[in-house]
């Protein structure tokens, strides 16, 4: 037991015949933090912001079966992120309410990627701009209506910069990690990442069959940003011939001279999968559209079709392009993420119980651990020039769209494939 006893406290235990497992279970040590008695904290709130991804129906499940079962700590799910925390659309959730959805895409609780309680819209100026207030008393209120002594918020760094305004108002915030896109500075790991390049990599072995019966170059654009993680490592999984990520400008030339040398006397097809986020040398990102009431209002989308349109006109290739966008944050998680969104829910309540306060539990070097809420704040986790993947991408031939394949022969001589 670790030092700590953990009394049966049969009137808030929602499933009635649970009391005598609590009483056996320890609470983790993880650190030298002073441990908080589960009597301090009765009701946790938990919600999910920004995308939704593979997973989170497997953290909100980890986090309040091991809230009822290990510590009988009563949870609250607040609907739509911080929207629900706003409007006081928050609700118990039982251990029944939470049971069967490891394997569910999407979030039980729905989520919300444009709203910020620091700065919520709330209406429009007569010339159409937003005009934004400050919600967040209104949000505390709510809190302190339903008896929450602690949130648990699921996000991206968006989201942890929506939260940590509630800490310095007085309530505990434990955030966990996520985003297709792996780019959350201060974690290894995202989950939901992994589903993402799962299904990438099967869309990727699709299109490369079609395109060899063609003879075709098939454009296949994916989520991510400003990282490169979901093209780099679907690319490489599914041997795709290029792979354009934003870490590494492309030039229209390198593009030219290697689908050229793969379609005349090469295979005579090629797989090019491009980040969203992709850019030229010197250019600037394609943007789809601006959402000037949302916290992050860039939407970005159509380098595929850019992308494209340069393969044809340098090359005469036959091209089409395919965008896998949302496809990527749908449906159930594979089983790593089952697992990785397992264990961040549990070490969120681990070291809420230890007495951390206003911390994001991260992963680094396979182990978890956690670090201040805002370490992610103006930082992104982005493919390293020289990380191992694109080492290994390069030295079997795959182009990143830039010159460096040449330069990378063997022995020093210029290779073209
Ligand atoms: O950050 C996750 C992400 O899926 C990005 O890869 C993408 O650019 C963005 O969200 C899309 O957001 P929305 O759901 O608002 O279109």
């Amino acid at each position: 037991m670790h030092g700590v006893s953990v009394r049966p406290r049969a009137e808030r235990d929602p499933m009635g015949y649970i009391g005598a497992f609590c009483e056996a279970l320890p609470i983790p040590q993880h650190s030298d933090r002073p441990q908080m008695s589960p009597e301090s904290i009765h009701r946790i709130g938990i919600l999910t912001g920004g995308g939704d991804c593979p997973g989170l129906n497997a953290v909100i499940r980890a986090v309040a079966k091991t809230a009822i079962l290990q510590y009988r700590i009563e949870v609250f799910g607040i609907e739509d992120g911080f929207q629900g925390l706003i409007e006081d659309r928050i609700r118990p959730l039982s251990f029944r309410d939470v049971s069967g959805i490891l394997t569910r895409g999407g979030t039980i609780l729905g989520t919300n990627n444009r709203c910020n309680p620091s700065r919520w819209c709330t209406g429009f100026g007569s010339d159409g701009a937003p005009i934004f207030s400050d919600v967040t008393g209104t949000c505390m209120d709510n809190l302190r209506k339903h008896r929450i002594d602690a949130l648990i918020v699921i996000g991206g760094d968006g989201s942890m910069k929506c939260a940590a305004p509630f800490v310095e108002a007085g309530i505990n915030v434990i955030g966990i990690p996520k985003t297709i896109d792996n780019d959350l500075y201060g974690t290894e790991i995202t989950f939901g990442f992994l589903t993402a390049v799962n299904t990438a990599t099967e869309a990727l072995d699709r299109l490369h069959s079609t395109a060899d019966s063609h003879h075709r170059v098939m454009v296949c654009e994916v989520m991510g940003r400003n990282a490169g993680w979901i093209a780099l490592t679907a690319g490489v999984a599914s041997g795709s011939d290029m792979i354009l990520i934003p870490e590494i400008p492309f030039h229209e030339s390198a593009i030219e001279e290697f689908i050229s040398s793969r379609m005349n006397g090469g295979p005579g097809f090629a797989i090019v999968v491009v980040a969203e986020g992709a850019v030229a040398a010197g250019g600037q990102q394609t943007i789809a559209r601006i959402d000037p009431t949302s916290p992050d209002p860039v939407r970005l989308g159509g380098i595929g079709n850019r992308v494209a349109d340069i393969i044809r006109a340098r090359t005469k290739a036959e091209v089409r392009t395919t965008a896998l966008g949302h496809v990527l944050r749908g449906g159930a998680p594979i089983a790593a993420d089952r697992i990785l969104a397992t264990n961040f829910g549990y070490h969120a309540l681990a070291i809420l119980l230890e007495g951390a306060r206003g911390r994001l539990v991260v992963r680094e070097n396979n182990v978890f651990s956690d670090v201040d809420l805002l370490v992610s704040a103006g930082k992104q986790r982005l493919v390293p020039m020289d990380h191992a993947l694109i080492t290994a991408a390069r030295a079997l031939g795959t182009s990143f769209g830039d010159h460096e394949l040449h330069r990378l022969g063997t022995r020093g001589q210029s290779t073209t494939v």
